[in-house]
């Protein structure tokens, strides 16, 4: 029986479009859909999907579906659910949904425990609250049925390595974010050009000649860094790694203390996974005008306490963007109440860039059906084959072949003998 907690189910027919044109640009998930459909390698499994609602997850959903999947889906943010999607994906596709758009914190909290009563044989998760809510929660009851999970993002493999190191982790985990055709594409190209798409959704800015500040230069902010700076920005990285620093000093942007660069900056874009990395220190020193916004995991990356602390008023002076007068009259814009702005004020990750992630994820699923007998209460990477063979159909649906090594060469490599 497909159950909801959604929006609106008479907006399905706008959600069903949108899914199908996202659809049209995930060939390798529907290679997978389409496999799936004849050997139903998830037939009989319960699974409870924790994702951001969006119409390359509906895609996600029917190749789960597809496989035999019995699904329950809830939201991993409270803020990026696309109620249209909510709506097809129950109307249309059969599959049971809790989330909405803007849901406060308890509804969110809701919608995870009725994906979790759901009773999972399996668990997709974004960021881990629904794993953690699970261990801290339901305990064994629940557990005992669970043979394993996937994690789709890097807060999320944070917090599942440290559960793993406290022993606290009853489940193995497949940590879909480290693969390669995961991170190095979705975090970098996808957060690069989407969070700039949410920045212009929210405030029309025009980025050329803007000092914009990146905060981390891992694979989100390398990809952001990148992306800003082709649109004409100035762009500063601060960073607390010295080889990510150096690195972003080598690719050609300016690198300094956050504190440094506040008195410039025009726009910041936090994408650390960390906390209070715009702290109260940093909005003392902010320039009159500055955007400050977030694109990581949770929204906690900007001390928003310490924002309205320092504030005599705040007004919402468009969607998604909070306008607060500080108490010398300064005026600082808050966008999209510090959560991921990419999801938040535009449509998340381009869909040909959530092709490679989620069909990490379908094939995740599939190995752990496979292989979860064997596996310990550890977190764990797929397999390089299947990164392998991910970055092959994407090459073979936009047409690229490529050389391959020949007897003579892979003799070559594997013997020391070889070489003068
Ligand atoms: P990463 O681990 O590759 O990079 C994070 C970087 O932030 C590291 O280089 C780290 O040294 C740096 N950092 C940590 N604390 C800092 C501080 N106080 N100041 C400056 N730099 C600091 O992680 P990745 O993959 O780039 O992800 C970053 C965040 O974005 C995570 O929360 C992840 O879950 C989230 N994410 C968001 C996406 C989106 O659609 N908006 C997509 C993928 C990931």
């Amino acid at each position: 029986m497909v159950k909801c907690d959604i929006k609106d189910k008479s907006l399905a027919p706008k959600g069903k479009l949108r899914i199908e044109w996202a659809d049209n640009q995930m060939p390798v998930l529907k290679k997978i859909r389409e496999r799936f459909e004849k050997e139903k390698p998830l037939a009989g499994k319960k699974m409870s999907c924790c994702l951001h609602v969006t119409t390359e997850t509906a895609n996600l959903m029917r190749t789960l579906k597809a496989g035999g999947a019995d699904i329950v889906l809830c939201a991993s943010n409270p803020l990026s659910t696309q109620d249209d999607v909510a709506a097809s994906l129950v109307v249309d596709y059969g599959i049971s949904v809790f989330a909405k758009k803007g849901e406060d914190t308890e509804t969110y909290y809701k919608h995870l425990m009725a994906a979790i009563e759901h009773g999972p044989d399996m668990t997709q998760d974004d960021g881990c609250d629904l794993v953690g809510l699970l261990h801290k929660e339901y305990g064994d009851s629940y557990l005992k049925n669970v043979i394993g999970g996937t994690e789709e993002t890097t807060t999320g493999v944070i917090r599942l390595k440290s559960m793993e190191r406290d022993g606290a982790l009853r489940i193995p985990i497949i940590a879909v974010n480290e693969s390669e055709t995961k991170h190095l594409f979705d975090n970098r190209y996808g957060t690069g050009q989407s969070t700039l798409d949410g920045l212009f959704r929210a405030t029309n800015v025009l980025l050329s000649g803007k000092n914009f500040v990146v905060c981390g230069y891992g694979w989100c902010g390398r990809g952001l860094a990148m992306r800003a700076k082709g649109m004409g920005a100035n762009v500063t990285v601060t960073e607390v790694d010295h080889v990510k620093a150096i690195e972003a000093v080598m690719d050609g942007f300016r690198v300094m203390k956050l504190e440094d660069a506040m008195s410039f900056a025009d726009v910041i874009i936090t994408v650390t996974g960390n906390l209070n990395v715009v702290d109260e220190k940093h909005i003392r020193l902010a320039k009159d005008g500055v955007m400050i916004a977030n694109s990581g995991h949770f929204n906690d990356e900007i001390n928003i306490d310490a924002i309205e602390r320092l504030s005599v008023s705040k007004r919402t002076v468009r969607d998604y963007v909070d306008e607060y007068t500080l108490k010398d009259g300064r005026m600082v814009y808050l966008l999209a109440e510090g959560r991921l702005l990419n999801l938040a004020a535009a449509e998340g990750h381009p869909a040909v860039v959530m092709d490679m992630s989620f069909a990490n994820q379908a094939l995740g699923a599939e190995y752990l059906v496979r292989n979860a007998d064997k596996m310990e209460k550890k977190v764990y990477v797929l397999p390089a084959e299947l990164d392998q063979e991910i970055a092959r159909l994407k090459l073979e649906s936009m047409g690229i072949s490529i050389d391959v090594l020949t007897e003579e060469q892979i003799a070559y490599l594997s013997s020391w003998e070889s070489g003068t």
